[in-house]
């Protein structure tokens, strides 16, 4: 038995689907993303059904295609924002202030400024410095307090450490909040991209819940809201739970702390919701070995690091890679077609392609709906940015 993971098509996508996208995108030039919206319809069904007591917000950053935004605004959901372009994205396709929330704890006094008068009143913080510039500049808007969680060694991508505040700090400025003039309205958190362990929500929830008690035994303030951000799965090589297995539990979670009475709840999804509809098509540019004797095959591709593939950073996001040769599957390093040398997707990991795997053929990059086209840098060594479609 081979020591490198095969893929199957069938793991990630229905026959009629990946048929579907081979067709559309067998005469383009690679490298290219095809996405299929009706798999994001079916993603944010599938999470309004497991989290009916929930509202969704979007995370606009995982992707910000029009064909995105106004299927999702069409079905209802509300969006997660992280600076005023993507602000301007959204109303441009209709979205309105009351469905937005600044999800971004970094941010300029301009920009605050920016939101208020369009409309936009919800905002999240993690600082005094912010804190005291949103009172200024969006006054008697409702604010969240993000707070720090543990979790990052079980998530893929983790987002700790940069974004959020102790605790104590979190109850401090949520009374700073109210004294200030704001409507001190919740907590968020995020437990990291694409986490695996659903026990960094029982944690995370921990400490929001202690932290309503306080603030409404200490100072009256009654919050109203949890964030309970992202991190929910894709489909990637590292197999996860089903999201209905996630729900199950969070809910359970909650019910532990909060009983029959929950606040608002709000999601902020992005991977989950927009990965698996992608697959990024690319083409291999050279096959070659270090050596006569060497193991290993070299593969580049015409897709990298640089070109929307920025999350195999450290080898965190594995991608399943197939291609339509058959032959057994041999050891390679997998690189972009840049003059970088970080631009090496998978040295470390066991990835094999097949041994017949010729310069020319393609190779499919599932699940690469989210987080590519973004990442894709504008013009690094000549390359133009990642192409999207979308079906
Ligand atoms: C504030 C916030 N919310 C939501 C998300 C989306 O998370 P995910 O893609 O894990 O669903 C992110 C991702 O960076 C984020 O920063």
């Amino acid at each position: 038995m081979s020591q490198f993971q095969s893929i199957d098509v069938a793991d990630f996508y229905d026959s009629e689907t990946f048929a579907r996208i081979q067709e559309f995108a067998k005469d383009k030039a690679t490298p290219f993303v095809v996405i299929d919206t009706n798999i994001i319809a079916k993603q944010y069904d599938d999470m309004v059904t497991n989290f009916p007591f929930a509202n969704v917000y979007y995370a606009v950053k995982a992707n910000p295609a029009k064909e995105i935004l106004t299927l999702l605004k069409d079905k209802g959901s509300n969006f997660d924002i992280a600076s005023i372009y993507e602000l301007d994205m959204v109303m441009a396709v209709g979205v309105t202030a009351d469905r937005v929330s600044f999800g971004n704890t970094i941010k300029k006094r301009k920009d605050v400024r920016a939101f208020y008068e369009r409309g936009v009143r919800l905002f999240a913080s993690d600082s005094e410095a912010d804190l005291r510039m949103i009172a200024e500049e969006a006054p008697g808007s409702k604010v969240y307090v993000r707070i720090l969680t543990e979790g990052s060694q079980t998530a893929d991508w983790p987002l700790s450490r940069k974004f959020g505040c102790q605790n104590e700090m979190a109850y401090e400025l949520l009374a700073l909040a109210k004294e200030l003039g704001l409507d001190p309205y919740g907590i968020s958190f995020h437990v990291g991209s694409q986490q695996r362990d659903i026990g960094a929500w029982d944690a995370a929830i921990g400490k929001v819940k202690v932290l309503f008690d306080r603030l409404r035994e200490d100072h009256g303030i009654v919050l109203k809201m949890i964030n309970m951000g992202g991190g929910f799965p894709a489909n990637y090589i590292d197999k996860t739970n089903q999201l209905g297995v996630y729900a199950q539990q969070i809910k359970h979670f909650l019910k532990e702390d909060f009983g029959d009475e929950l606040p608002e709840i709000i999601l902020e999804p992005g991977r989950s919701l927009i990965s698996n509809a992608g697959v990024l098509i690319s083409e291999v540019v050279l096959i070659s070995r270090k050596s006569h004797t060497a193991l290993e095959r070299w593969v580049y591709t015409d897709v990298g690091k640089f070109s929307g593939l920025i999350e195999t950073m450290d080898e965190a996001i594995k991608y399943p890679i197939f291609t339509e040769k058959k032959g057994e599957l041999d050891k390679c390093v997998i690189a972009g077609p840049t003059c970088d040398s970080a631009d090496i997707m998978y040295e470390h990991y066991a990835y094999g392609l097949p041994a017949d795997l010729a310069i020319g053929d393609r190779l499919y990059w599932l699940t690469a709906g989210a987080y590519t086209t973004t990442y894709s840098a504008v013009c690094f060594n000549g390359f133009p940015p990642l192409k999207d479609y979308y079906l």
